[in-house]
């Protein structure tokens, strides 16, 4: 099977940092998967999903997507971002149009899609992310939770094969959380990968049917959530050991 997302081998050191903080990180993300993404904090799971849709280019290795090379050009680069979709972990790094519809639209109209498919796609993503009744509103004056959704649906009104939620449950009371998950599950039956980089062990254990870890700059496991949290080297790395006590 054709992999949707390849990432073979990255490299990266961010510009003045002594380290790098991808040392040769791979993954390899089929259709229709729930993917949780997890390490310590500096692990390099942001600068993955950076790497994945080419916000960042890696100073050796490959990003593949639906088997093709990205190509660091706009016109590739636009390709990409068809496929793959990246919602960030601050929404206010994602939303910067006067007004909720502008916004969802953006990604569309960018794509060059017609006025009236783009309207459709928003349409759609809107009902989807229940955003519908906010479309008029200025961005700024939304929750946080609702900015999340606003955020989500304008990534998903450009179709992604794959998305790439960079700890977009963590400041999510339960209902908004589940919500999302839903959000989620209807998206993989459809045949999209999800991959949810989080520190919240119990909903990545419970959500995701793949679990890959990160550490120092590689991923150095992927395999299905049972065996991850089965495996003690592996909770040591994830921190499903810690104890409350200090
Ligand atoms: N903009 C940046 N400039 C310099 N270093 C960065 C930047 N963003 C992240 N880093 C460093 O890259 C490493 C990986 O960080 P990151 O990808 O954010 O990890 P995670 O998302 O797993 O917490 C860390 O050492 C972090 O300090
Ligand atoms: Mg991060």
């Amino acid at each position: 099977m054709t992999a949707l997302l390849e990432l073979e081998q990255l490299f990266y050191r961010f510009p003045g940092s002594a380290e790098p903080a991808l040392r040769g990180a791979s993954l390899r993300l089929e259709a229709g998967q729930r993917v949780a993404l997890l390490g310590r904090n500096g692990a390099g799971k942001s600068t993955l999903m950076l790497h994945a849709n080419g916000l960042l280019r890696p100073s050796s290795g490959q990003v593949r997507v639906a088997g093709e090379p990205l190509v660091y050009t706009r016109r590739g680069l636009l390709a990409a971002r068809r496929q793959v979709g990246l919602v960030f972990q601050n929404p206010d790094d994602q939303l910067f149009s006067a007004s909720v519809a502008q916004d969802i639209s953006f990604g569309p109209l960018n794509l060059g899609l017609d006025v009236v498919e783009a309207r459709r796609r928003v349409a759609e993503a809107a009902t989807l992310c229940e955003v519908r009744d906010l479309l008029d509103r200025p961005t700024h004056a939304l929750s946080g939770g609702q900015k999340l959704r606003v955020a989500l649906a304008g990534v998903l009104a450009m179709a992604p094969r794959v998305i790439l939620a960079d700890e977009v449950t963590s400041g999510l009371d339960p209902w908004m959380r589940r919500q999302v998950f839903a959000i989620f599950n209807r998206l993989v039956t459809q045949g999209v990968t999800v991959l949810l980089a989080t520190h919240d062990l119990s909903a990545a254990r419970q959500w995701a049917d793949q679990v890959a870890v990160m550490d120092a700059g590689q991923v150095v496991a992927f395999a299905p959530s049972d065996a991850v949290f089965g495996d003690a080297d592996l909770r040591r790395l994830i921190g499903a050991d810690e104890c409350m006590e200090v």
